[in-house]
């Protein structure tokens, strides 16, 4: 059986208010970047509790809350009748399965440092955008390894933004834009957030 690494972290995980302030801001940046509207339907890949969703809700008509964490999901259910637009829960590993839908646009949050091969997993956004759709997402920037108190299930430590713009560039991504859009303080450090948008 699989293991869902966010099992023991789910029920507590929107308690933390530096996780929801972080997708709040991240949320402000998308809508600063991207034009939303009410006929959109996006994925939120990495969806977890669904803490971006919840902010993204209400400019569009429909999200699918992609995520690989039956638990994750199982609170995202549980409040889904707060989320201001339609939204469908898939439980898939996009660094194995495929989904055959295409979406205006793809959101994340904090996700793309859990799955090892970012081409592959850049590559298989694309395909399933639709023409002129558009990626939005947010990680961290390249950090020292000290983010997460267990590294389980993490392959990369932030991205280096050049090297992620070489990748989404060699994919076919166009118009590719960085910002900086959040800062997560720990006791030992700052940990900054960018958001990458491109379209296909
Ligand atoms: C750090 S959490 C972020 C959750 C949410 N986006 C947020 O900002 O609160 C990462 C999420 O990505 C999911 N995830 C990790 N690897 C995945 C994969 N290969 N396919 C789908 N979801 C994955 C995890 O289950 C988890 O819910």
């Amino acid at each position: 059986m699989k293991k869902d690494h966010f099992a023991h972290k789910s029920k507590s995980w929107d308690m933390s208010s530096k996780r929801v302030k972080n997708a709040k801001s991240i949320a402000d940046g998308i809508l600063k970047n991207i034009k939303l509207s009410k006929d959109m339907c996006l994925m939120d890949f990495g969806a977890g509790t669904g803490l971006l969703s919840y902010f993204v809700a209400t400019y569009v008509d429909t999200i699918v809350a992609v995520d690989n964490s039956p638990s994750m999901l199982e609170v995202l259910r549980q409040k889904s009748d707060e989320i201001e637009c339609h939204i469908e829960m898939i439980e898939a590993d996009l660094s194995i399965d495929k989904i055959d839908r295409e979406f205006d646009g793809i959101i994340s949050s904090m996700t793309l440092h859990h799955l090892e091969d970012t081409t592959a997993l850049l590559s298989s956004m694309y395909d399933m955008l639709k023409p002129n759709g558009f990626v939005a997402l947010a990680d961290l920037d390249s950090e020292d390894g000290t983010f997460h108190s267990d590294n389980e299930g993490v392959f990369h430590f932030g991205f280096d933004r050049d090297i992620l713009r070489d990748i989404a560039n060699a994919v076919g991504f166009r118009d590719i834009t960085f910002e900086t859009v959040s800062n997560i303080s720990k006791p030992h450090s700052d940990f900054t957030i960018f958001l990458m948008t491109a379209k296909r």
